[in-house]
């Protein structure tokens, strides 16, 4: 076989991840962002999921919902002490009552990515995890194209403080639509570490697992140890891959140049997947480098299996997929 074959095979099983669906383009986590997204040709759709007051799992990156929503403007009394309004304050109804925005910062009501769609534009609306698993499985019905769906546990420890048991509720939802076992299209994703063990042992979710590690932050750097030989290994114990921050796996060098860090080839030794996050075509790290040229660095160079992007279709067009 020619290098070029070999390679053309490497890239086809790298996966793309669509980070709170096609984000980049339309407001995220909402159900036109998902349908835009596997129209992409995106392989896994990802689902950030907390839980409402009358315990529905519901599809937001964060417990605050005022940051993605018109909550403050249409239900102004129901902030908590901080100011923040949470998602767990409100049934489901409420929460659709509520319009759904490209994501802006809530005390100026600027856009964090202002080349996207506009905020407070369009008509959507918090969708359900159920809702969202029935439109991706009806697009891989009437498409043909059998997209997996990768959903992250949002903050288990505070939701357990609130009574609440977010897993138990996102793996019986999962099972439900045939999401139970490694040979099912899931992977399930978690920033906290004893949760992704209790994940698997105590609560004996048997599909793909992936352990979070939160990066970029020097400040909360509390993962510091799941970077480390020792840390993989306990990883691989119970999960079946790592998403890493970018920053964790490409580096910049004095020269302003981008090199590999060891974390690929250290998790790949203890025999876990790498799917780093997250590849913006609008917020690329300092030096210059495009888009494509960091996902030449992470797929091709130092061979991540797969990666989450906000863009999508950058990333199929680049593995040269139809
Ligand atoms: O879950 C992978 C990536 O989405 C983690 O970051 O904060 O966007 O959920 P976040
Ligand atoms: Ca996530």
């Amino acid at each position: 076989m020619t290098s070029s074959v070999v390679l053309a095979a490497a890239l086809a099983a790298k996966i793309v991840v669509a980070h709170r669906g096609a984000s980049g383009y339309l407001p995220e986590h909402t159900l036109p962002a998902i349908a835009m997204a596997h129209a992409m040709g995106a392989d896994y759709l990802e689902q950030d999921v907390v839980l409402s007051k009358d315990d529905v799992p519901v599809v937001l990156h964060d417990i605050h919902i005022d940051t993605v929503t018109d909550v403050a403007r249409r239900f102004p009394a129901r902030k908590r002490g901080d100011g923040r309004f949470y998602a767990i304050d409100f049934t489901l109804a409420e929460l659709k009552q509520l319009a759904a925005s490209e994501r802006f910062d809530p005390r100026t009501g600027a856009a964090v990515f202002p080349r996207r769609f506009p905020v407070g534009k369009g008509s959507f609306q918090i969708p359900t995890l159920e809702e969202e698993l029935q439109l991706i499985q009806g697009l891989n019905a009437s498409t043909g194209r059998e997209a997996g769906v990768y959903p992250e546990v949002k903050e288990p420890a505070w939701h357990r403080a609130q009574g609440r048991d977010i897993s138990r509720i996102v793996l019986d939802v999962l099972a439900r639509y045939g999401y139970r076992t490694k040979a099912d299209k899931v992977f399930v994703q978690c920033f906290d570490e004893a949760e992704v063990k209790r994940i698997r042992t105590d609560l004996g979710y048997k599909g793909r697992l992936v352990q979070l590690i939160e990066g970029g932050r020097p400040l909360l750097d509390e993962h510091k140890h799941l970077r480390t030989a020792a840390g993989l290994a306990e990883v691989a114990r119970v999960a079946d891959g790592i998403g890493p921050a970018l920053p964790d796996v490409v580096t910049r060098r004095e020269d302003g140049t981008l090199a590999a860090t060891s974390l690929v080839a250290d998790a790949h030794a203890a025999g876990l997947v790498v799917h780093p996050y997250t590849f913006r075509a609008d917020a690329l790290p300092p030096g210059g480098a495009s888009l494509e040229d960091l996902l030449r660095l992470a797929l091709v160079d130092i061979g991540v299996d797969g990666l989450f992007t906000d863009h999508p279709d950058r990333v199929v067009a680049f593995l040269r997929r139809p």
